[in-house]
């Protein structure tokens, strides 16, 4: 049915009607809070309107789309979520890091065999999407599941369904600092002159250093390209540089770099808790995100990355960020071992296809 032809209000549990649907949503939220206590309640997940359209939302900020709301089942097991449909602008930098055309789903799952009710949700999704894509834009058309990373019982579904792990939400709760900035858990790095033992500064970046941002920051993208899920365009030197420029601009000392004897060779960007567009993915008021980590590939493995890492948690915390997120490819060799000793955790996994799968 396409959103026109559903009836003023919709049916609010999709089909599933209302005892099964409370289970659903009792049950899911249960066992996400036992998983881990920083997923968010899935509140919004299975509330607000069934009939929502799934017209596109044009630009990375969907998340005051409601989505549309879909449920299946099988047998005693049953499984509800939000479909969202981005469009995105192919200059834009978020072009680069996903599908132009993009299908996502977070969802919601209970009983006894919950594989069994996500393939069966996914089945009643994908055709929805093929019947929905644009023939043309379909080559650029893919399928997004964000899924709890330890909610791993119905995880055979997206297998099964031809989705791949591609990247990983990382969090770390951020213990409460004293006055005297002492109580993190993690040492303070500081920023100010080289540090006489191994020559390294950290300091702010400013607009003037806005060629050697770009430049880190092309190269973290460059290796990340290597290991497949990102989207590559033409124009991404363009679109990293506009973005730079703008945040830099801002001079609120959310990008920081490190320099050894002058030359730039870390740099690490963070969204301010107020800044974050971290969509209601953990259970927390002031987010923060770690937007770029990226070090020179002759400087790495010299410290340089733990000090830039936690620079930007300092920052962070300056703005009082409960917990901080941030994406790291699943398969990044350096990022995934080095985030865990920094003490991130995964939170949720990103699963990810075209609609087409190869024949
Ligand atoms: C990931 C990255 C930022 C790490 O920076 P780095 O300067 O090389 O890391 P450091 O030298 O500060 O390492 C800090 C600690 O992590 C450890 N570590 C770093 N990389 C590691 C790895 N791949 N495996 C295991 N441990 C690792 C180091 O041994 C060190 O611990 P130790 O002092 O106890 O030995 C860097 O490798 C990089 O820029 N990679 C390419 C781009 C990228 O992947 N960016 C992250 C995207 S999310």
């Amino acid at each position: 049915m396409s959103s026109g032809d559903t009836p003023a209000g919709g049916d609010r549990t999709a089909g599933l009607g209302s005892v099964a649907f409370a289970r659903l949503a009792r049950g899911n939220a249960r066992r996400w809070a036992r998983l881990d206590p920083l997923l968010p309640v899935p509140r919004e997940l299975l509330d607000g309107p069934a009939d929502a359209p799934v017209e596109p939302a044009v630009g990375d900020r969907p998340d005051t789309d409601p989505g549309r709301l879909l449920a299946a089942r099988s047998g005693d097991s049953a499984a509800a979520g939000r479909w969202r449909h981005v469009r995105l602008d192919p200059t834009s930098l978020p072009a680069n890091y996903d599908w132009l055309e993009s299908h996502r789903l977070r969802a919601a799952v209970d009983g006894t065999d919950q594989a069994a009710a996500l393939t069966a949700l996914l089945d009643r999704w994908v055709p929805e999407v093929a019947a929905l894509a644009d023939p043309v834009a379909q080559p650029d058309t893919g399928l997004t599941v964000t899924w709890p990373a330890r909610d791993v019982q119905a995880v055979a579904a997206l297998t099964r369904r031809g989705f791949a792990p591609v990247a990983v939400v990382a969090a770390r709760l951020r213990a409460p600092r004293r006055a005297d900035g002492v109580g993190s858990g993690v040492p303070t790095a500081t920023i100010g002159p080289a540090d006489p033992d191994d020559g390294l500064e950290l300091r702010p970046a400013r607009l003037d250093d806005l060629d050697a941002v770009v430049a880190l920051q092309l190269e973290e993208l460059f290796y990340d390209d290597l290991l497949g899920g990102l989207h590559l365009r033409s124009s991404v030197e363009r679109a990293v540089r506009a973005a730079a420029a703008a945040a830099l601009s801002r001079n609120d000392g959310s990008r920081i770099l490190a320099l050894r004897d002058g030359s730039a060779v870390g740099l690490v960007a963070v969204d301010l808790p107020d800044q974050a567009d971290v969509g209601g993915l953990a259970a927390a008021d002031r987010v923060g995100y770690v937007d770029c980590l990226s070090v020179t590939a002759g400087a790495r493995g010299s410290g340089v990355g733990r000090r830039l890492a936690r620079a930007a948690d300092d920052r962070l915390a300056e703005d009082g960020a409960a917990v901080v997120l941030l994406t790291h490819s699943t398969v990044n060799p350096l990022s995934a071992p080095f985030w865990a000793r920094e003490g991130f955790r995964p939170l949720w996994v990103i699963w990810s296809r075209p609609l087409l799968l190869p024949a």
